[in-house]
């Protein structure tokens, strides 16, 4: 065989192993993400990041191997494509989307936007937070040297829209309010209805909202109503944030979106990178959208985590708050690092303490045979009293 023949024959085989894998590999990920795993585990179970252990579709795989031919080029017509799939979803138009590399992207840029057009109009301007919720606005607005202030949960571990509307309200100048419905770490969602009264009725030159809804797509509650429907009243002053992370498996490939009204995606434009997603992520991100049966798939295995998850945990009485995202919230018994280097004991990375909520702890609901190692351990864990 001569060397252009193998070159083709090992480039078929090596996309063939990638479209083989049903599921993603966890492996090699014990080094790189520098856990400090006890050397006698194999197979680490990464249940601290609300990541998606189902892997990526198989459509979005076949995608990124089809588009590397054509790398050498910039990704705008995968993007173009990838915001008319979005566009074509949600039901509104391209202009209003904004493509980062992961939501978090967005996030950052939102918060220079607003900090830049708030010293331009000599205006004030502080970030209120929902507390424990999603931190990263928050530390990227205490970075900008915006005040930030938290609002403790209220008594049902939902965001407190009362106290956030009265504190934002109080303020002479522009808040920046942070909603994340379903919220992380606890996964609890605050009534929609709640939100829309306070969004409807506020000053929109003094509260800008940013709702984050990065688990949106697991909510089966019919109450909900997603904050696109405040972008269809034309409201400037809202910008919903949605990722490819959680539902889609695409952590690593870094995708997210926002929906908002043209003008606000517009103003918007400048505080982003051009082009700062590759081409592999924007056919990733479209193939995946579209891969219907992937997205029950992906559905239906959270679903099923959930409630082998939930049934154990009433049965051998853990508390554990109602979760609307892929992972669940719940009460241990002792200190959370004993917790946590337990679980890493026995190869299970949960996720990191919340403060004040000290004693709770977050697990990111993964595969059947990942819930069932992880619910073994826990068996174990209530015989010593630490559950
Ligand atoms: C509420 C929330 N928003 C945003 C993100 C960031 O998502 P991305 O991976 O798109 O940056 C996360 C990640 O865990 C999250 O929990």
């Amino acid at each position: 065989m001569d060397r252009r023949s193998l070159l083709k024959l090992s480039g078929t085989l090596f996309a063939g192993s990638i479209l083989t894998q049903g599921y993603a590999t966890t492996k090699t990920l014990e080094t790189i993400a520098g856990l400090d795993l006890p050397t006698n585990v194999d197979n680490p179970l990464y249940l601290h990041f609300n990541e998606n252990s189902l892997g990526l579709s198989p459509k979005a795989k076949k995608a990124i191997v089809d588009v590397l031919s054509n790398v050498n080029r910039y990704p705008e017509s995968h993007i173009n494509e990838l915001l008319a799939t979005i566009a074509d979803t949600f039901k509104v138009e391209k202009q209003q989307i904004t493509i980062g590399s992961g939501s978090s992207d967005i996030i950052r840029g939102l918060i220079n936007m607003q900090g830049y057009l708030a010293a331009q109009a000599g205006k004030k301007i502080q970030l209120i937070s929902p507390e424990p919720s999603f931190s990263l606005a928050a530390e990227h607005a205490s970075a900008m040297g915006i005040k930030v202030v938290n609002v403790p949960l209220d008594k049902n571990f939902c965001m407190d829209i009362a106290t956030m509307k009265n504190i934002a309200d109080a303020f002479d100048g522009l808040s920046i309010c942070y909603l994340c419905n379903p919220n992380n770490p606890t996964g609890t969602l605050t009534s929609t209805q709640t939100i829309a009264d306070w969004i409807t009725q506020a000053d929109a030159t003094k509260n800008f909202f940013m709702v984050d809804e990065a688990y949106a797509e697991y909510i089966t509650d019919p109450a909900f109503v997603s904050g696109t429907s405040f972008i269809r009243e034309n409201r400037n002053n809202v910008i919903v944030l949605r990722t490819f992370s959680k539902l889609f498996a695409m952590a690593g490939m870094r995708l997210g979106f926002s929906i908002s009204t043209e003008a606000t995606a517009k103003a918007l434009s400048p505080f982003m990178a051009i082009e700062n997603i590759s081409s592999t992520t924007a056919v990733a991100g479209t193939a995946s959208l579209l891969d219907k049966a992937y997205i029950n798939e992906s559905k239906a295995m959270n679903t099923h985590s959930l409630k082998i998850t939930t049934e154990l945990f009433d049965q051998i009485d853990i508390k554990y708050l109602e979760s609307h995202g892929n992972f669940l919230f719940h009460q241990i018994k002792c200190e959370p690092e004993l917790y946590t280097a337990e679980m890493k004991k026995e190869g299970i990375i949960v996720g990191r303490p919340f403060p004040p909520l000290t004693y709770w702890s977050r697990v990111t609901l993964g595969t059947t045979e990942e819930m069932n190692k992880f619910l073994s351990v826990i068996k174990k864990f209530k015989k010593k009293g630490w559950v």
